[in-house]
């Protein structure tokens, strides 16, 4: 089969580093991709290749997957199946992994996916949702900090804002009337502050059934300590040793009553918990692979990932089944000077092939490019995603951060500390 991924961060050179792996992948497109989803070996034969189409211009996707012969087509990023790229693509007939607008209004509106939780009696934060600066400043106050200030749209996982006094509650709330999120600031959702540490479940999601993925946990903040502003994650590791049986069956089962409540929904539901006190409660859904959960995740599945995203995108729920490894994976992020904030592009990147031939060392590229001479060069805020497997969490962990090292370019950024407070146990988020 001929397999167009839409996409370039690290998560799409997950996705088709999962996907060349297969026997079927018979050719491999990444539109746009980045300097390390261009050349991937198939198993099959040949090379993955990139192509240079924007994810979100439907009508130029659907013509290049036609005349291409595209059997199936992934969609990355959460901007184009929240615009329909996969309602446009499915009405001409594609095979396509990733829900339909409609569906991915779960990412889409926090205040959908709010009424949604409630409507299925999913746990989650208590909330309410205005569309006036007064009434929100007036609820604030009543509520009073530690409280959460949430921009209901699409906001690139900056419209969030974690308020611990009332002053910069009510900031949040003023910057989100005033505009600093543009039309996704137009409505907002004020939610009650849950405490606990934070497990993504990614799922497969077909058919109204759930597919668990191995669980893992991000690390959103820019720096150790978990401190510094949000990022898109620093990086991550799964499986999770802190979380309990009670709460991975817990877990499992809201991801089956979400599933059950979107019939029609093909593809990636990400499941972001908080472990709290009660159990875990959504803190919110993805309508697609995390990034960078997928770089640990899908390293550990041993089934055919194309059998699988086959299945979920025909709808074929009863042809879904996985097995996974037992080894642990954990990835640090390779960032450049100034991220999440603003930084140069352009800089030359020295070892990554070094840090290939590591034992159980992948590493999946995200801002990086080819320049003129074909050197490797940052592109991007988050660089490279360094994943190490092993068969001890400890393990990993170590060959991680060797593998790190090897890596070298003027500005390299990243937390020395992913994964140790799983490693001193649960009374760390204490
Ligand atoms: P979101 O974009 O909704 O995932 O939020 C980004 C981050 O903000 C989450 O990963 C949490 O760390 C934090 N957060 C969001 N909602 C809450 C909440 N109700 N209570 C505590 N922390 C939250
Ligand atoms: N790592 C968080 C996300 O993909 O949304």
């Amino acid at each position: 089969m001929k397999i167009l991924v839409l996409g370039s961060g690290g998560r799409e050179h997950a996705i088709a580093w999962a996907l060349a792996k297969s026997p079927r992948t018979e050719a491999l497109f990444v539109a746009p991709g980045n300097g390390g989803t261009d050349g991937i070996a198939l198993a099959a034969g040949g090379t993955s290749q990139n192509v240079d189409l924007d994810p979100m211009d439907a009508e130029a996707v659907r013509a290049f997957a036609q005349d291409n012969g595209v059997g199936l087509v992934v969609i990355g990023a959460e901007a184009p199946l929240v615009a329909g790229v996969a309602d446009v693509l499915r009405e001409a007939g594609l095979k396509v992994y990733g829900p339909n607008a409609t569906e991915a209004q779960l990412e889409g509106s926090k205040d959908h996916a709010k009424r949604f939780m409630d409507d299925n009696a999913i746990p989650t934060a208590a909330y309410a949702t205005f569309t006036d600066a007064d009434a929100a400043l007036a609820y604030v106050r009543e509520q009073g900090a530690p409280i959460v200030i949430k921009a209901d749209g699409l906001a690139a996982g900056k419209g969030v804002v974690v308020a611990e006094t009332l002053a910069d509650a009510e900031d949040a709330v003023r910057a989100c009337f005033d505009g600093a999120f543009g039309e996704a600031g137009a409505k907002v959702v004020i939610e009650e502050c849950m405490r606990g540490p934070e497990c993504s479940m990614l799922s497969f999601v077909t058919g109204g059934k759930s597919f668990p993925m191995a669980p893992s946990q991000d690390h959103k903040r820019a720096y150790d300590g978990d401190m510094g502003p949000n990022t898109g994650g620093m990086g991550v590791y799964s499986p999770v040793p802190i979380v309990t049986e009670d709460e991975m069956a817990r877990m499992e089962a809201i991801m089956q009553q979400a599933a059950a409540a979107v019939p029609e929904y093909r593809g990636t539901l990400y499941g972001g918990f908080m472990l709290t006190p009660a159990g875990p409660k959504i803190v919110e859904f993805n309508v697609r692979f995390g990034d960078p959960e997928t770089q640990v995740v899908l390293p550990r599945l041993a089934s055919d990932l194309v059998d699988v995203m086959e299945a979920v995108a025909d709808g074929r729920a009863e042809d879904v089944s996985m097995e996974w490894s037992d080894e642990w994976a954990v990835c640090v992020v390779l960032a450049s000077e100034g991220y999440p904030g603003v930084y140069e592009k352009g800089r030359v990147i020295l070892g990554v092939e070094d840090a290939e031939t590591m034992p159980g060392i992948t590493v999946f590229h995200a801002g990086t490019a080819r320049n003129e001479e074909g050197e490797l060069v940052t592109a991007g805020g988050r660089v490279l995603n360094v994943v190490a497997q092993a068969p001890t969490f400890e393990e990993a962990r170590n060959r991680a951060y060797e593998a790190c090292n090897a890596i070298q370019f003027e500005g390299k950024q990243l937390r020395r500390d992913i994964g140790l407070k799983a490693l001193i146990g649960r009374s760390s988020w204490e």
